[in-house]
């Protein structure tokens, strides 16, 4: 794939798309999210969540397009730390940031808790106009909220829960923009796989998987959702690499290492 050729929101008949960037990824999505689509990036521990969507923002910030990370629960200096040591071959990460092409910004929702009379519904609508003051720094349009799982814990009324989480979708929907939200689970394979209800409230999802086999784990990606779009049913092996995430679909399965 060649990012320089990289054209974000190309008009697609009336659909809009955001490409991911992510080299594999936008021909599952038979050519990108639809604009304003709110996507659940979910998988394992360690699965690639963070470098997955951090990387989306990269791709975006190299076409021009800003983007925000909101970090909820790594402090940002850690969190591009680790990135930049996984993705040694971006070596512009440092002047795109400069430029404010991305801005990672930190939000500890636990902090928010911190008043004995603060209900957790009152936190949590603090956590949404924080993230609308970072969203509107750099006019972002393409935003990664990493992750969603603390405000799970936070929100422990099923009902709470999901109210909080339509609310939020609509925020970043009235906001324009297009979203990645990361989610953690907790089984590694897909037989286990259990839908939790922000899948069913958020326009897409992308499932990565670790996925064993004999001696050794292997990682997987399946696009489970994605609203307004036709896109790939396969379940598609993908690899971590110094120079972004590589997702082999079904046309390049030759080229699997
Ligand atoms: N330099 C590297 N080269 C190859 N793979 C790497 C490198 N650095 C990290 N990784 C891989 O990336 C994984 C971490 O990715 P990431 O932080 O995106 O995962 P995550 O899904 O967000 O995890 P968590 O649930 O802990 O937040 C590591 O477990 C490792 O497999
Ligand atoms: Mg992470």
């Amino acid at each position: 794939m060649c990012y320089e050729k990289l054209i974000i929101g190309f008009n697609m008949g009336d659909n809009i798309r955001v490409k991911t960037g992510i080299n594999g990824l936008d021909s599952m999505l038979d050519g990108g999210v639809p604009e304003n689509n709110q996507v659940i990036i979910a998988g394992g521990p360690g699965a690639g969540k963070t470098l997955m969507s951090f990387e989306i923002l990269y791709r975006n910030a190299k076409a021009g397009i800003p983007g925000a990370f909101i970090a909820l629960e790594e402090k940002p200096e850690v969190l591009l730390s680790n990135i930049k040591q996984a993705f040694k071959d971006f070596k512009d990460i440092d002047e795109i940031i400069k430029k404010q092409l991305i801005i990672i910004d930190g939000e500890d929702p636990s902090s928010r808790l911190k008043s004995e009379t603060d209900s957790a519904n009152y936190a949590f609508g603090n956590i949404i106009s924080d993230i609308e003051s970072i969203i509107k720094k750099n006019n972002a349009k393409c935003v990664v909220i990493d992750s969603i799982s603390l405000l799970k814990l936070m929100l422990i009324n099923k009902y709470d829960y999901r109210r909080s989480m339509l609310m939020l979708m609509s925020n970043l929907r009235r906001l324009n923009v297009t979203t990645f939200l990361t989610v953690e689970i907790d089984f590694a394979d897909r037989e286990k796989l259990k839908y939790s209800p922000e899948f069913f409230i958020f326009d897409g999802i992308i499932i990565l998987y670790q996925m064993s086999r004999e001696d050794r784990r292997t990682l997987t990606a399946e696009v489970v959702k994605m609203r307004g779009t036709n896109h790939s049913w396969a379940l598609a092996p993908y690899e971590i690499t110094s120079n972004g995430i590589n997702i082999y679909t079904v046309d390049q399965m030759g080229d699997i290492p």
